[in-house]
């Protein structure tokens, strides 16, 4: 890995994503203390004011993986990403499919951060943005939190930038090393147990509008969730919106 902090940029993503065009080597990290038009998932923004929290992105080139599995990415730099904060910084961080990161704030699940994983050509760019230090009033919306307000230990962003990096090389060596597979590699346990949307009845937003309601049972080996309707068919979802019902 190399590891490079920048000050400002646009987007983290968007920095590595033209790199990778490039062809720039695999293992690349990039971290901006501020962005000025960061991006989410489904042509959102993601804003944060400056140095408030981890805003970070990588280039991957999961080259023995079939492509198909590559679906597990952001979910196992969620895994990653929400053990090493647990760890560290002591507050419990819970997944929602497909990447949110989610604390408990005063009994509320609010949103940490999120990850947005891009295809660049035969790269995989994973960014993650995560607040930490960021107070009520600083939020960009009512349901986000940050690690401060979910009572932290730590907030020191070197700190837990290490421990989230280091946690991501073994997750990453050890998926890699077995072809992509979540079983073989242990991924599918380990997002199981961090997950908050399985077992949960759900509401998911489909891309094109359209929703879809049930409970969400299982994620299948390309990453995608398994939701169970009322009448007991269940559908594999790729991406959309996850609304956890009840
Ligand atoms: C989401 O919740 O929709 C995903 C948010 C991802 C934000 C991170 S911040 C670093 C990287 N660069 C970006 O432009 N976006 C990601």
């Amino acid at each position: 890995t190399s590891l490079r902090v920048v000050p400002q940029t646009g987007s983290t993503n968007s920095d590595l994503a033209a790199e990778a065009a490039r062809g720039a080597a695999a293992g690349a990290v990039l971290v901006a203390e501020e962005q000025t038009a960061g991006r989410g998932r489904l042509e959102r923004r993601w804003s944060a004011p400056a140095r408030s929290g981890i805003f970070l992105s990588m280039l991957l080139r999961p080259d023995g993986v079939p492509k198909p599995r590559w679906g597990w990415l952001p979910l196992l730099v969620g895994v990653s990403a929400a053990s090493a904060l647990s760890q560290v910084a002591g507050v419990e961080v819970r997944l929602k499919w497909p990447n949110d990161l989610l604390v408990d704030v005063g009994g509320e699940e609010r949103k940490l951060g999120g990850i947005l994983a891009e295809l660049a050509g035969d790269a995989v760019v994973v960014g993650i943005g995560l607040n930490v230090s960021l107070r009520e009033e600083e939020l960009p919306v009512p349901a986000a939190g940050s690690l401060a307000l979910a009572g932290a230990a730590v907030t020191d962003r070197e700190t837990l930038l290490r421990a989230l990096l280091r946690t991501f090389d073994e997750l990453y060596a050890d998926w890699a090393g077995a072809a992509g597979d979540p079983e073989a590699s242990g991924l599918r346990a380990a997002y199981a147990a961090q997950c908050a949307t399985l077992g949960r009845s759900v509401r998911v937003e489909l891309p094109g509008g359209r929703e879809l309601l049930g409970e969400a049972v299982a994620v299948d080996g390309d990453g995608r969730l398994v939701v169970r309707d009322g009448a007991g068919e269940e559908r594999a979802v790729g991406a959309g919106d996850v609304l956890h019902v009840r």
